[in-house]
């Protein structure tokens, strides 16, 4: 292939017939069928072809958007039988290259199987199908007092599937905990076109394996996730939200600390951003939200709190804020004073990924390490680009290295942002960035998943018995191999 110079074409799985096409029409109607026949007006799937950082594209022809559980049964069935490879797609706002066909494989998109099933006000759970863009499940769930027990930067577009099929950690893992607790049942269409479900409504479970656990984190690569149990929580009374500046990252750590015991049940999110992350947003929302704090400050924290008492969070928050400020740990902050001023202060933080991805390209590091060790892959990731001669104002390549991520979770992201994709700037990170992390017996991957991205890099942090346990499950359910191929399995 052009676009992906060591990576083929797998010749076991078929390429699209006229027949295969004829099946599909047969069963799904025509807004569920979006195809670009052979010619060259591929461009029209570049939304489901192209993915968000805009660094990985497909080129496959045609998408279903099937609108029922059933019709994904067939269609995987049909697909398998076929030996058809399949790309299950939700938002498409994967970080990893996962969400997109790497050749010709059929893109199933969720987009039409979005609908709330039910919600239980009393046990706070809701059952709903994969295809629920998580803000909508989430302006659903206000409605009835409860919210999401997941945020992260892409709401506006990521699925509730999604979400699953990624595992991913977002801004409040701290306080909710990870999918793998929340999520209490899924329903899954397998490959040969079997429905297993356990949309139940229950706590505890513990009779015999919990299979819902493999498909929380696959990446579309065992099945495909149709509808999502989950237990969600009571909408908080009272948000608070501080913007503190500390002077290295010493000072991070002994604020965490601090806020852990000091704000204990009411802490809900505790981020970190250094200089670097805040100047390159800066440049790209300063029109619309003035900074709070003075710009040059090495490092700087976003701690919000959520209560249900607003009088007893804010004594809190302020006694918290004074006494930091005193011990000299913190040298500046602010605490947001409205509900405007609270989005505002977020958006410094979530806007990073967008900041650091908008001037041509980005390479994404989402690692976990020791929280001792954890900003020191931003140091010497900046001294190797300085060596490389690669870093600087144009025309050299790379803008900046920057560190920021969820600190409660002991989880980093590195955004080298640059002015365009290019194989030295890869080959310079990696694998220096995993063989680094590694020998700090951290995770190359802490939520955003291997996808495309890091395939080749899985044993930088799983065994090779854990590998090969990976490959027989992946053998055993999808024995024609026809779920998201190319990825990391
Ligand atoms: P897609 O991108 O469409 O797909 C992701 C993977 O799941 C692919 O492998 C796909 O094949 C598979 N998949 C999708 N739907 C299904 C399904 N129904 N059944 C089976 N497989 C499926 N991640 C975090 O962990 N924390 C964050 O804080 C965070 N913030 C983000 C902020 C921004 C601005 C962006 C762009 C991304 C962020 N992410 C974050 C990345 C994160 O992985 C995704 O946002 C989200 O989890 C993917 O959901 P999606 O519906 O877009 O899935
Ligand atoms: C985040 O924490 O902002 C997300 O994981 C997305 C990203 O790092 O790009
Ligand atoms: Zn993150």
């Amino acid at each position: 292939s052009e676009v992906y110079p060591n990576v083929h074409r797998n010749n076991h799985y078929k390429k699209l017939s006229s027949d295969d096409l004829e099946y599909f029409n047969s069963i799904l109607s025509k807004q569920e069928i979006m195809y670009t026949g052979t010619g060259n007006n591929l461009q029209e799937l570049d939304l489901y072809n192209e993915d968000w950082m805009k660094k990985y594209k497909g080129q496959s022809h045609l998408v279903l958007k099937p609108k029922s559980v059933e019709k994904i049964s067939l269609i995987l069935n049909y697909c398998n039988e076929e030996k058809l490879a399949v790309v299950p797609q939700g938002g498409n706002t994967d970080l990893v290259g996962a969400s997109v066909p790497v050749f010709d494989e059929i893109i199933l998109s969720l987009n039409n199987l979005n609908q709330i099933r039910e919600f239980d006000p009393v046990s706070g759970i809701l059952k709903c199908d994969a295809g629920v863009i998580l803000e909508n499940a989430d302006n659903y769930l206000r409605e009835h007092d409860h919210i999401f027990p997941l945020d992260l930067g892409a709401k506006g577009s990521c699925h509730v599937g999604g979400v699953c099929a990624t595992n991913a950690g977002g801004l409040r893992l701290l306080r909710y905990g990870s999918l793998h607790g929340s999520v209490l049942g899924l329903e899954v269409v397998m490959p040969n076109g079997d429905i297993v479900s356990s949309m139940h409504s229950l706590r505890k479970d513990n009779t015999g394996y919990d299979l819902k656990q493999l498909f929380i984190g696959a990446e579309g690569t065992l099945g495909i996730i149709t509808g999502v149990s989950i237990l969600t929580q009571p909408k908080p009374q009272a948000i608070n939200v501080s913007f503190l500046a500390v002077q290295n990252y010493e000072a991070v750590q002994k604020v965490f600390v601090k806020a852990k015991k000091e704000l204990a049940e009411i802490l809900s999110a505790f981020e970190f951003m250094d200089q670097r992350s805040i100047q390159l947003t800066k440049k790209h929302i300063e029109k619309d939200t003035p900074f709070p704090l003075e710009e040059e400050y090495p490092f700087y924290i976003l701690i919000e709190t959520s209560g249900s008492n607003k009088a007893h969070d804010d004594a809190k928050l302020e006694t918290f804020l004074e006494s930091a400020m005193e011990s000299e740990i913190v040298i500046d902050g602010t605490i947001a004073q409205d509900e405007t001023e609270l989005q505002n202060l977020w958006k410094w933080r979530e806007m990073i990924p967008e900041s650091s991805q908008c001037q041509g390209g980005v390479y994404k590091y989402d690692v976990s390490l020791p929280l001792k060790d954890l900003y020191s892959l931003v140091e010497v990731v900046n001294k190797k680009l300085v060596e490389a001669d690669l870093l600087g104002s144009a025309p050299k390549p790379v803008i900046a290295a920057v560190g920021y991520g969820h600190v409660g979770d002991g989880n980093l992201h590195l955004n080298v942002a640059t002015r365009l994709y290019s194989k030295e700037i890869e080959c310079t990170l990696e694998p220096f960035v995993y063989e680094y992390v590694s020998s700090k017996h951290g995770s190359i991957s802490a939520e955003h998943g291997l996808g495309f991205q890091k395939k080749n890099y899985i044993s930088y942090t799983k065994s090779e018995p854990e590998i090969k346990m990976m490959k027989d499950l992946k053998k055993h359910y999808d024995s024609n191999g026809i779920m998201n191929p190319y990825k990391f399995i």
